[in-house]
């Protein structure tokens, strides 16, 4: 049985149908603080609680758990400066407690959703793996601490692999929430609103990676043989500008709408790509989908919504 953290969100959802596809067990922990009961996928057992309480991990021991890939969190850089400690329980507190029973119940293998925030504004770019991180919002702080427990962790005998997402997006994403998720935002205001209002500048640029690449890397991740801890960039490795995001938007809706500036979210970063070459070269993941089919994917999903 593998514990996913997180299947009522986005991407928990997706990566727990794929371990039941490939004829896994599959149990969760979510709080429903963004994620939705009706995503959590049928065949999967489901505790209700916070990754980061003591006694809602102490559940977990009535089952014969082989493998942890936490995905679970707090996911926008905006709300952890809204409430710090929120952030540091959901992101950082609940990756220990996660780690400290997978020690205890001898688990081997634990695969972490990490993510580019923990760069912050880098200078040469595609950023890699060995950048020194330079968090910019406590969200980016949670994760990179929630890494170096990982790295302790792996010294005591579990294996741990962090992927470090880059900007996920496709068909599922909650397009009520719009304080997470950079494309979903815009193209929620695209398809609901009479405006469109970008919090930072169009020149900003990110690195997109299509939610199917995106589970392929955790499964790959979960079974790949490896000892230690290792780090991986999940992303498609070159950067697309809010604007052009914004334009591709109408383009496929064959409408435009009045876009309006206003000043950044807190900790916001200015624009990041990443290299790909790690996980390629040492875990043979490949991105299959480039960004126009993956938004003409996305945009179909949302109109039939
Ligand atoms: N979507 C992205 O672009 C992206 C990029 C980098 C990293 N990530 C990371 O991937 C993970 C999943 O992101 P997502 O886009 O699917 O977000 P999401 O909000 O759709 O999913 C997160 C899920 O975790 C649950 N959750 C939150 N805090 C919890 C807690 N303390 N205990 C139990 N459940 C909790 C939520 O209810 C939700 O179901 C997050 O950890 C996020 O930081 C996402």
């Amino acid at each position: 049985m593998i514990l996913v953290t997180g299947a009522a969100g986005f991407i928990g959802s997706k990566v727990t149908k794929q371990f039941i596809a490939a004829g896994y067990k599959t149990i969760t922990i979510d709080n429903l603080s963004t994620g939705l009961l009706e995503n959590i996928p049928k065949d999967t057992i489901f505790i209700e609680g916070s990754c980061g309480n003591k006694s809602t991990i102490e559940k977990l021991n009535d089952y014969p758990i082989a493998g942890i890939i936490h995905i679970a969190g707090q996911s926008s850089g905006e709300v952890s400066f809204e409430d710090p400690q929120y952030d540091l329980e959901s992101n950082t507190l609940s990756t220990l407690l996660l780690l400290d029973f997978a020690k205890k119940r001898n688990i081997k293998r634990f695969v972490f959703a990490s993510t580019m925030s923990v760069y912050g504004d880098v200078s040469k770019l595609p950023v890699e793996e060995s950048t020194i991180p330079e968090p910019k919002s406590f969200y980016a702080c949670g994760k990179l601490a929630s890494e170096s427990y990982l790295r302790v962790y792996a010294g005591l005998g579990i294996e741990t692999y962090s992927l470090r997402l880059f900007n996920v997006y496709g068909p599922g994403q909650n397009l009520e929430n719009l304080k997470q998720g950079m494309l979903s935002i815009y193209l929620a205001q695209a398809l609901h609103n009479d405006e469109i209002i970008v919090k930072g500048s169009g020149d900003r640029f990110r690195d997109f990676v299509y939610i199917d690449d995106v589970v392929e890397a955790f499964k790959i991740a979960y079974f790949n043989s490896y000892q230690g801890f290792d780090i991986f960039n999940v992303c498609n490795g070159y950067p697309i500008t809010v604007d052009s995001m914004i334009a591709k938007i109408f383009k496929n809706l064959n409408y435009t709408k009045p876009v309006t500036f206003s000043n950044n979210t807190l900790g916001d970063q200015n624009g990041i790509y990443g290299s790909n070459e790690k996980i390629m070269t040492n875990l043979g993941w490949i991105p299959k989908v480039n960004f126009e089919d993956g938004l003409q994917s996305m945009i179909e999903w949302g109109l039939s919504k």
